[in-house]
């Protein structure tokens, strides 16, 4: 069996996706993207030094290992390459092991404008998007108008869409936003400076994929966001605009169903959110600040400091039920190290069955909801860099006990991170066959 691996996350995004990705990529041949765009912050830590990517996959810092960019992820060319310029600064190539769709849809400056103006517009009501263009782009492609990838490569195609779109944008800008229009010379300009970069890296991936499984070779499918945050499952309309459940592997890479052999989800062992939307167990205190200092929760894309909260376990086994998650990590457990009682949400009051727990329902509203907390003594003791399970406090590990009992699975939590850095991980199980360790 090949063993690919999905890595999923299962809470608002900022899980430590990127973390476990790279610490896994070493046993694995490829990591794909599949859906998301720049509005991704994906954090890796090697020997103290710190790369942030937003598109790029995060299996980048290992000179053998594929890097794929599947259908469903939106594309800001610029932004892409300025990535790729970031890395070889970093004496890091990703000649001959980038490799995109050609059907990746385009972000345009008309769609960055877009966003921030609509997100001025609502106010209060604002989604507090990252203002990369992400919500306009797909709207774009669903609406069967918008640019692709491939479109670069047809010169005379490119400019005709462009000049219809740009006119589209800029009514709406100008007319209903109120604001200025995006000028279609300069963004011409830009795509065709840029569009040769790309070219040799634009393949047909789902066939590219389907021979690497033939030739058993091991593939990451490295989610952006988090499963909250999904179009249709998320805590809607406080989302983002790409499917982040398990759907979103198939569609937006072309992998068949049956190559995937693991559902790795991961969750902090708290809760954090950016942008508006409900959050049932933040915490507007001193413990949320703490949290929020401890685990540096400030956002790797737009600076934003993240709102901080308790691990609510209702949410998360709704998450797991929804992704089929197979398999758990738990992450950012040192920031909890000097708590000294660490509380999870059990229950809300007044809700019974899981069932009525449909986030994007409207019936459901969870900006009402009250948790119900189990409390746990804290630790106390530093758990940071620990890579045996038995080595944590039995305090750490009845907390993380606890999540599985309540979760009606065993052997469930298979890693845990201790740290940022690479080496900072506990296999507690090696379910994935991980080479070294
Ligand atoms: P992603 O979007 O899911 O990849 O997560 P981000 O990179 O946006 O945010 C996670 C942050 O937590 C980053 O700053 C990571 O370096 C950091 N991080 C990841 N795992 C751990 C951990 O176990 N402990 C601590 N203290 N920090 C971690
Ligand atoms: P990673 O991959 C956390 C949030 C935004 C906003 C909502 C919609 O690093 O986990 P968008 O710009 O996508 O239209 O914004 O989604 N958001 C994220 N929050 N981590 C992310 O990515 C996010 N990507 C988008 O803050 O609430
Ligand atoms: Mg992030």
């Amino acid at each position: 069996m090949n063993n690919n691996v999905v890595i999923l996350g299962t809470q608002w995004g900022d899980e430590g996706k990127g973390k476990i990705v790279d610490f896994l990529t070493e046993s694995f041949d490829c990591v794909v993207r599949y859906q998301g765009g720049h509005n991704a912050g994906h954090t890796l830590i090697v020997n103290k030094k710190k790369i942030i990517l937003h598109l790029i996959p995060s299996g980048i810092l290992y000179k053998d290992v594929l890097c794929i960019l599947g259908n469903g992820v939106v594309i800001s060319p610029v932004d892409l390459l300025q990535e790729i310029n970031m890395l070889s600064d970093f004496n890091i190539s990703i000649n001959n092991r980038l490799f995109i769709s050609g059907n990746c849809p385009l972000v345009l400056d008309y769609h960055v404008k877009m966003d921030i103006a609509r997100e001025q517009f609502l106010k209060n009501d604002c989604i507090g998007t990252t203002k990369k263009g992400i919500g306009p782009a797909y709207e774009d492609k669903v609406a069967r108008y918008g640019l692709k990838i491939y479109d670069l490569y047809n010169e005379k195609i490119l400019k005709k869409k462009l000049k219809s779109i740009i006119q589209y944008y800029n009514f709406q800008l100008v007319h209903y936003y109120k604001t200025f229009p995006v000028d279609y010379h300069v963004v011409l300009k830009d795509l065709l400076e840029i569009k040769y970069i790309f070219q040799k890296k634009v393949q047909d991936i789902p066939n590219m994929l389907h021979r690497m499984y033939k030739n058993k070779k091991r593939i990451i499918f490295e989610g952006a966001q988090g499963a909250l945050l999904d179009l249709d499952h998320g805590t809607f309309p406080y989302v983002t605009s790409s499917n982040t459940t398990i759907g979103g592997v198939l569609t937006g890479s072309g992998v068949h169903y049956k190559q995937i052999n693991c559902i790795l989800g991961v969750t902090k062992s708290y809760c954090t959110r950016v942008g508006s939307g409900p959050f049932p167990t933040e915490l507007k205190n001193d413990i949320g600040d703490y949290l929020c200092n401890k685990g540096k929760e400030i956002g790797s894309t737009t600076g934003r400091k993240r709102r901080t909260g308790w691990l609510d376990l209702v949410l998360l086994s709704r998450t797991v039920m929804l992704n089929s998650i197979t398999s758990l990590c738990l992450t950012k457990l040192d920031v909890l190290d000097d708590l000294p009682e660490v509380k999870i949400c059990i229950a809300y009051k007044n809700i019974k069955t899981l069932e009525m727990i449909e986030t994007s329902s409207k019936y459901f509203n969870l900006f009402n909801v009250k948790p119900v907390y189990k409390v746990f003594p804290g630790w106390k003791k530093s758990t940071r860099g620990i890579v045996r399970f038995s080595q944590l406090p039995v305090n750490a590990q009845n907390y993380i006990l606890y999540i599985e009992e309540y979760l009606g699975k065993t052997e469930f939590i298979d890693i845990i991170s201790t740290g940022p850095e690479r080496s900072e991980t506990i296999i507690v199980r090696n379910k994935l066959n991980l080479q070294n360790i």
